[in-house]
């Protein structure tokens, strides 16, 4: 399952989601986490130091190898420098597994031992301010488009991805290539009108929202959040000392998390293992194709010099040869 985290800055994106994956990893699931917010914060909340987060490879400057990986022996992209973020698989491109070696794990993951299992961890790379001036934030997103494109994950395989909620992640098809995301909400004006702005982004895409509510101290915000958000509110993490040990750095160990958040994080996995069922292979890939298409009248093709619309085989679905093989 693809699972994305986003939210208003500072609602708790980086926190929860660096506990989902410790949760999914404690009860032995493979997990790749993935850090594509602005604010790359995942690895330090997943107990790396410093040093070691800021030692991990950016998948931005990685991406002439991910495409000649990715593209594989596809006939219809002729070379990596004609592939641009939105290009999709097709019939000879290599796809990628949760649970596997490949040479974009090499170059880009890096494990991170958790106090109960581990993870493989990516990170988009850390946006700098001359970044914000000239590259723009779906400019280096763009790999873990590419990625997800590509990827074939089975049940029980998670990828987690930590990434912004801000209207930057509309210029991309980044956000329709979730099987859930989870929308983090403090029980705020702020945190809720950042929620009605991704619903309303989100709704013509069939993007499978779930608000979840965080710092929720009392009936008041529980209250609040149910008015605001109504059937979309799917469950609600507390303020937690938990949360605020690990903030004042110390290592508390997961088992040590409050119940109630515990029981949070369980319904999470609920809906994120619900969600596989909800899958359709067809509309992934014609969205997928819609956003390259999309991409590149309005500057790939301009870019790279050719019509980028012949990389697209209509006929090719995602996980198609893998479903007719488990059917047999
Ligand atoms: N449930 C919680 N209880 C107590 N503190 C929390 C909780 N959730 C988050 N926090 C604290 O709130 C702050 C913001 O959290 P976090 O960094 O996870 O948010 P974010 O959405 O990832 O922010 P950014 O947009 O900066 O990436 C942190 O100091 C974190 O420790
Ligand atoms: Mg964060």
């Amino acid at each position: 399952m693809k699972i994305a985290f986003v939210g208003k800055g500072g609602s708790g994106k980086t926190t929860l989601s660096a506990l989902f994956i410790r949760h999914l990893a404690a009860a032995g699931h493979p997990v790749v986490a993935v850090d594509a917010d602005i604010n790359q914060h995942l690895g330090p909340a997943l107990g790396l130091t410093d040093g070691q987060a800021a030692a991990l490879p950016s998948l931005g400057a990685h991406l002439p190898e991910i495409k000649e990986y990715l593209r594989g022996d596809n006939p219809l992209i002729h070379c990596a420098e004609e592939m641009i973020k939105t290009t999709p698989p097709g019939p000879g491109s290599r796809l990628l597994r949760i649970v596997e070696e490949n040479p974009v794990y090499a170059a880009c993951a890096r494990p991170v031992a958790l106090d109960e299992g581990s993870v493989r961890l990516m990170a988009t790379g850390a946006f700098t301010e001359e970044d914000l001036g000239v590259a723009c934030y779906h400019s280096k997103v763009g790999a873990v488009e590419l990625l997800l494109n590509h990827l074939l994950d089975g049940p029980d395989e998670y990828l987690v991805t930590d990434m912004t909620a801000g209207s930057d992640s509309f210029a991309s098809g980044l956000f329709t290539r979730f099987d859930l995301t989870f929308l983090v909400a403090e029980p705020t004006r702020k945190g809720v009108s950042v929620y009605r702005q991704y619903k309303e982004y989100a709704q013509d895409f069939d993007v499978h929202l779930r608000v979840i509510g965080n710092k929720v101290q009392g009936p008041d915000d529980l209250d609040f959040l149910q008015r605001e958000v109504g059937e979309d509110l799917y469950a609600c993490f507390g303020q937690s000392g938990w949360v605020r040990r690990l903030e004042r750095g110390d290592e508390p160990p997961l088992r040590e998390l409050e119940p109630a958040n515990r029981e949070v994080l369980a319904r999470l996995r609920t809906a994120a293992d619900s969600s596989h069922g909800l899958r359709d292979p067809r509309r992934y890939s014609a969205q997928a194709v819609r956003f390259h298409l999309r991409n590149a009248e309005s500057w790939g093709n301009a870019k790279v010099g050719i019509d980028l619309a012949t990389q697209v085989d209509p006929d090719y679905v995602l996980g198609a040869e893998r479903a007719s093989t488990a059917g047999v």
